[in-house]
């Protein structure tokens, strides 16, 4: 069984998916962490991310890198949604995705491309989405929980540019597959929008023929 999750940053799609792997009991995969590692290993390696070439040669970052708080900041972040317009760089991660999601017994992904390219098998589809002030809202209130100074208005001002980034890119661009529920959880708390999630998930796996 394949869950699959979509949707764009802060949107609330990670701490519904790692819910939903607990609920099903299935392992989980962050796609985003694996194009946050690779704008990572491009910075550390002095690369450009805007380089098609630089952005497939730190495809093959090393493992360890994956466990470095560095990828959660909101440099990184935007380092990923740059390396992650080039289409071979997509493609070189694909295998990886795709063996995630085909192990025996299943998982669930988040990321942009799950149930458009990854795995539009998927036997739930979940397309995750919210305001952009609730999202920004959310992540002023991680960033203060870090103590990183930072205002309302340059996080919208940030997740605006990613989203038109991500919606618009000409590579497995952001957008609802055929299928997918729609969950928009700008005014619900994070056990409310997990709820509703196992609700829709459940009611797509009943659907089934
Ligand atoms: O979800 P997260 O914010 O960690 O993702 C970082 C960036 O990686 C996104 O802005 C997006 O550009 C890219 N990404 C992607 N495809 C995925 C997951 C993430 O293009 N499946």
């Amino acid at each position: 069984m394949i869950i699959a999750i979509d949707g764009p940053t802060a949107s609330g799609k990670g701490t519904i998916a790692k819910a939903l792997a607990v609920h099903f009991g299935l392992p989980h995969l962050d796609t985003g962490l694996l194009y946050r590692a690779v704008g990572r290993q491009v910075w550390l390696r002095g690369g450009n991310p805007d380089d098609p070439a630089d952005a497939l040669a730190a495809a093959a970052f090393p493992e360890s890198l994956l466990d470095d708080p560095a990828l959660r900041s909101e440099e990184t972040g935007a380092l990923a949604s740059r390396v992650s317009v080039h289409a071979p760089l997509r493609a070189a991660l694909l295998v990886r995705q795709q063996a995630f999601a085909r192990q025996p017994g299943g998982a669930v992904l988040d990321g942009r491309d799950i149930a458009t390219v990854i795995a539009p098998e998927a036997e739930a589809k979940l397309f995750v989405t919210a305001s952009v002030a609730a999202r920004a809202q959310r992540r002023w209130l991680e960033m203060q929980k870090r103590g990183e100074a930072v205002t309302r208005e340059a996080i919208e001002a940030d997740l605006a540019l990613r989203d038109e980034r991500d919606r618009n890119r000409a590579a497995a661009p952001l957008r609802q597959a055929e299928g997918a529920a729609l969950l928009d959880t700008s005014a619900l708390p994070a056990e409310a929008a997990i709820a509703a999630a196992i609700a829709l998930v459940e009611k797509q796996l009943e659907a089934r023929p």
